[in-house]
Order: C-alpha cells, then sequence, then structure tokens
C-alpha cells in the first residue's frame, strides 16, 4: 500500500493509504476513537470505529498515550468539518512504540518548562509553524543571493582574531593557542570577494553577550554579503533587496504557518521599495523629538531603535554613524571624517536592527592605523592587510541575522524561539 504524507492526503481521496506519524490527540465515545495524528507534514483526524477494525486494534486505542508513534491505514474521505478537509477511516494500525507520560499536554505550559523540553516541544504547532517559517527564510536568502550572482563561500568557525569588538568574545584552547569561535565570516568574505567578486556566507555566528536581550542569541545565524567594487548606496540597495524579498517569499509560502502563530499580515504586505534612508544625524534629532535622551555620539541602544522603528511601515536605513561606535574595518566618511560609512536596517513594529554592514576601509595605512587604535594586534591580521596591500579596491557588505529577521516577520516577542536549539547565557540544556 502506499504511504502517504498527510500534506498531500487530498490526492488520495477515496482510495486506502497507509499513515505513519505520532499520536498528537486523542478523544473517545463508546464506539470510537478520534485520534489526531501528526505526521511532521500536518495533522489529520483517523476515525477508528469499533465494526472496522480487530478487537485488539480497538482496544489498544483505549489506552494509546500521547506522541506513541504509529501505522495507520485507511480510507481517505473528504470531511468538511477538518481543517484539512479530509479524515481518515482506519481499517488497520500498527504501534511501533507506546509513548506513556508525555509530558507537553495541549494545554498551556510556562516557557521556561517548554524550553526545557525544547527537544519534544518541536512538535508542537507553534515551534512548527516558527520553524517552518524559518525554513523558509533561508530557502528565500539563497534564493536571492543565487538570483543576483552571488557565490556561496564558507566561512571558518575557528578563528584567530575578532572581528566585532573583543568584549564578545568565545575564547577556546586550539593546541597552545588561543582560538576564538567566529563574531562574523565578514573579513574571510572580504578576501572571497577579491577572488569572486560578490559573495556570501550563511552560517551560525558566535557572541559572548553577556545581556538577557529579548533580540540577543550567544549562538545566531547570520548571511553575510560582501561584493567588491561596491560602495554604500549600492550595498544599501543590496541589503534593501534581499529583505523585500523574504518577506515577500514569505507572505507567498507561510500563509499556513503565520496564521497559526496569528501574525497579523497587514504590516508586512505595508511594505514596499524604497525603504526610507536616514541619516544618523537625523534620526538622534527625530529621536530627541520622541523623548529619547540619547546624545550625538552614542549608538541606538535597543529602546532608540525600538521607539524609531515603530513609526515606519517599511525597514529604515540608518546611515553614517559615529565611527567611534562602530568596528574598526568601517570607512571613514570623506564628507565628515567624524562619521562611518556604514549603515543598520532597522525593522518595523519595533523589532530593532536586522542588518548592519557598510563599506569598508580600503587604504592599507589607514587601516593599519584603526587597528592599532582598537588596540588589536596587527600580527593576526596580517592576511587580512594583505587585502589592501594586493589590488585593493572599494568593496562594501553586510551581515542579516536570521533569527531577528524570522522573530519580526513571525512576530515573536523573543529571539529565542526562532532556532531550533536556542543558546544564550541562560541555556545550552538541551
Ligand atoms: O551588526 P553586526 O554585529 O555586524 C557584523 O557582524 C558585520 N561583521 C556583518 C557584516 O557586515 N558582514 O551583526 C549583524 C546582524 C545584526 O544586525 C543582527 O541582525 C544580528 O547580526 N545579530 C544578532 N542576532 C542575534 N543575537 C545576537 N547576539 C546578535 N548580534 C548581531
Ligand atoms: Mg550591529
Amino acid at each position: 500500500m502506499n504511504s502517504v504524507k498527510i500534506a498531500q492526503i487530498a490526492a488520495s481521496e477515496g482510495r486506502e493509504v497507509e499513515l505513519r506519524g505520532w499520536l498528537y490527540n486523542k478523544r473517545s465515545s463508546g464506539k470510537l476513537h478520534f485520534l489526531q495524528v501528526r505526521d511532521g507534514t500536518g495533522v489529520i483526524q483517523c476515525v477508528v470505529f469499533k465494526d472496522d477494525v480487530s478487537p485488539e486494534v480497538f482496544s489498544q486505542c483505549d489506552h494509546l498515550g500521547q506522541e506513541s508513534s504509529l501505522v495507520v491505514s485507511g480510507v481517505v474521505r473528504r470531511e468538511a468539518r477538518s481543517p484539512i478537509g479530509y479524515e481518515l477511516s482506519v481499517r488497520q494500525m500498527e504501534c511501533l512504540q507506546e509513548a506513556e507520560g508525555y509530558p507537553i499536554s495541549p494545554k498551556e505550559h510556562g516557557v521556561s518548562f517548554l524550553m526545557e523540553q525544547r527537544h519534544l516541544w518541536l512538535r508542537s504547532s507553534r515551534p512548527h509553524a516558527v520553524l517552518r517559517v524559518r525554513g523558509e527564510v533561508l530557502k528565500a536568502c539563497r534564493d536571492f543571493m543565487e538570483r543576483e550572482g552571488f557565490l556561496l563561500v564558507d566561512a571558518p568557525i575557528f578563528t584567530p582574531a575578532a572581528c566585532e569588538g573583543t568584549s564578545t568574545l568565545f575564547e577556546t584552547d586550539y593546541f597552545e593557542q588561543k582560538a576564538y569561535l567566529t563574531q562574523s565570516g565578514q573579513l574571510y568574505m572580504e578576501a572571497a570577494a577579491m577572488a569572486f567578486g560578490r559573495v556570501y556566507c550563511l552560517g551560525p555566528t558566535f557572541r559572548a553577550e553577556k545581556s538577557k536581550t529579548r533580540r540577543h542569541l550567544t549562538e545566531f545565524w547570520m548571511i553575510e554579503p560582501e561584493m567588491a567594487f561596491c560602495e554604500l548606496d549600492e550595498d544599501m540597495e543590496v541589503a534593501e533587496g534581499l529583505v523585500f524579498h523574504v518577506v515577500q517569499w514569505v507572505l507567498e509560502h507561510c500563509q499556513r504557518e503565520l496564521q497559526v502563530l496569528e501574525r497579523d499580515l497587514k504590516p508586512l504586505e505595508r511594505i514596499a521599495k524604497p525603504f526610507p534612508r536616514v541619516s544618523y544625524d537625523q534620526a538622534v534629532e527625530q529621536l530627541k523629538e520622541q523623548g529619547s535622551d540619547i546624545q550625538w555620539g552614542q549608538d541606538l541602544g535597543g529602546d532608540d531603535e525600538t521607539l524609531f522603528s515603530s513609526r515606519c511601515d517599511s525597514p529604515v536605513l540608518v546611515h553614517r554613524y559615529p565611527a567611534q561606535v562602530k568596528a574598526f574595518y568601517m570607512k571613514g566618511d570623506p564628507q565628515d571624517s567624524r562619521l562611518a560609512l556604514c549603515v543598520d536596517m532597522l525593522a518595523p513594529e519595533g523589532y530593532g536592527e536586522i542588518v548592519g554592514g557598510g563599506q569598508r576601509e580600503d587604504d592599507l595605512q589607514t587601516l593599519e592605523g584603526k587597528i592599532d587604535a582598537h588596540g588589536l594586534p596587527r600580527e593576526t591580521f596580517a592576511w587580512y592587510l594583505d587585502l589592501r596591500r594586493y589590488g585593493s579596491v572599494p568593496h562594501a557588505g553586510f551581515g542579516m541575522g536570521i533569527e531577528r529577521v524570522v522573530a519580526w516577520l513571525c512576530g515573536l516577542h523573543h529571539v529565542r524561539e526562532t532556532i531550533p536549539f536556542p543558546r544564550t547565557m541562560q541555556h545550552l540544556y538541551p
């Protein structure tokens, strides 16, 4: 007999099929058992009528625990009251393993309990929906990059030096040397951009974030495009294009998931290109008017980002921050030496920064000066400085945090729900 997936059940209407899955929920009344069976692609009601099955199968259903693994055969029937439009009239059932005392029941549980049970919680409808959206976001990213002529080049995880400031480095022993878990693949993408023109990496990055905010993980995924012969304006255009494509893709491919999450679609549907471009100077003025106590020269804090972005329909590109709050590799603004040619994209609805990037310093002496000024060891950057020694060109790129984007698109309060097994200061298990 054909084994089918619940998502494709419509094609088997009227036929007998075999389903393989897990018991999600159960209800019984007299001669009937109603088994909700999930198989990863969907949930279907399987109706077990006493006269249709063997007495052993019928009585086994009496004590079948949630998440027991099952192979169920039966006839697919159209059923108007079913959320998927079909149910299964069961003829035969085999239980592979009878589960007892599954800790997560369909009733409400607190998030900290559910996080301890993350390995099981993944089966529930909400995490299931979020992780499907995550999968589609990653697919949309790769799709966009390929369309725009970027080559996927993987960056290393063990690195000899900091990229984003020394205070958030995870240090590890590396055969009598110190190594750090990568904070960003950017420096390696700069090397790759000089070899291939347009490249990107997509993988996990690490920050020893001591903050317990709803936007920070210690392990998060980033997509990092890098382009040779590229300046800040084009960099912003590519970031805008990527984010817009991801939003459209999710609206098109994740309707069902967004409905499970009760996401209001209107704010996502309102997003339009071009996204507003605002200088840091203008942003600070506007924030002061909105009641923030930010002073020129400070980075935008989480609250400032929330305040600023909650006013806009589309994501906003804030460019040219003071160089003193940004990383060593940023190119200075030739119009105003206090500023860096950088950009942060702030998501609407108060979600804050989802993209950070900009144009890179391409002059050897200036870059050496910046490495020294940031107190970084020049030796470990010798290879990076070679990129300015041999055919330096204007180049730019950015990093987009996958979890921040998924949290925003799903309308979630905290990024920890957007990654299968979140790592924060408090979470290392499971
Ligand atoms: O702004 P960041 O630190 O930029 C970089 O790492 C650059 N080297 C990227 C580049 O130009 N190639 O990080 C980029 C993005 C942020 O905008 C945010 O979306 C995400 O990565 N991010 C985090 N997401 C979750 N948890 C954290 N601790 C994050 N830190 C940054
Ligand atoms: Mg940033």
